[in-house]
């Protein structure tokens, strides 16, 4: 008998240990389920300066092969962009991380992909071109050759990364429009961007809006 009751309190650590580990996975599962889900993206400058209020705020769009920061459409948004931009609005990023089909990046990440307009979902790849570093998305044919990753994001805000470490800027383009670029060798786009305004950029992820549409995807309406 007292032996019986010894054994069932040595045996409970285990028990306890093994239902934690359990827990502990499902919430793994339940946190990386994130990487999955579309969000949009959204810029905001790393430090203060007179033009951060063009940054700071503005949605990731992509147009013309090319991904900007476009801020939404009030008073501090410069007119030459409200004219570039409208005859096709552009589309603001919208996606998620996907594992790429050519690369293994194992735990440093993945590639990244996002809708390229509104309507029937066509996914792109968002990839860094390798010659100019501006960040681009393209098919498989247009991205291949590229630096198509490993992309990933911070742990507790789920700022986006690329080959690790968070190296985007945005530049200023003639136009007045803010083009998004990856600073790959770490020294301010040397030899390929010169005479443009650049600000160092933090990328964080979005959740899209919920529309009506999704609670009636849900059947909360019956
Ligand atoms: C991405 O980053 C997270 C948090 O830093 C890390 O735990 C994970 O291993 C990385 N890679 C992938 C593929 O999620
Ligand atoms: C990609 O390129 C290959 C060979 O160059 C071509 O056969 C194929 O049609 C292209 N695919 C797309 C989607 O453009």
């Amino acid at each position: 008998m007292v032996l019986g009751i010894l054994t069932a309190i040595a045996a409970c650590p285990a028990i306890i240990g093994t239902t934690e580990a359990v827990r502990q996975g499902q919430a793994q599962n339940k946190r990386e389920q994130h990487r999955g889900q579309k969000t949009h993206l959204v810029a905001s400058c790393t430090k203060n300066s007179p033009q951060s209020g063009q940054i700071n705020g503005g949605m990731v769009v992509l147009k013309d092969h090319k991904l900007y920061i476009a801020m939404p459409t009030d008073d501090d948004v410069p007119e030459e962009d409200e004219l570039e931009f409208e005859c096709a609005p552009p589309h603001p990023f919208t996606g998620y991380f996907m594992p790429h089909p050519a690369h293994n990046w194992k735990w440093q990440g993945e590639g990244l992909v996002s809708t390229i307009a509104p309507g029937p979902p066509i996914l792109n790849w968002i990839y860094i071109d390798k010659d100019t570093n501006e960040v681009k998305y393209g098919d498989k044919n247009e991205s291949a050759g590229h630096v198509m990753g490993p992309w990933n994001c911070t742990k507790i805000d789920r700022r986006m990364t690329f080959e690790g470490w968070e190296g985007f800027l945005a530049v200023k383009e003639k136009k007045g429009t803010w083009a998004l670029y990856f600073d790959r060798e770490d020294d301010g786009l040397k030899g390929k961007v010169q005479g443009r305004r650049m600000l160092e950029v933090e990328l964080c992820r979005r959740e899209r809006k919920k529309g009506k549409e999704d609670a009636d995807n849900k059947n909360y309406n019956g």
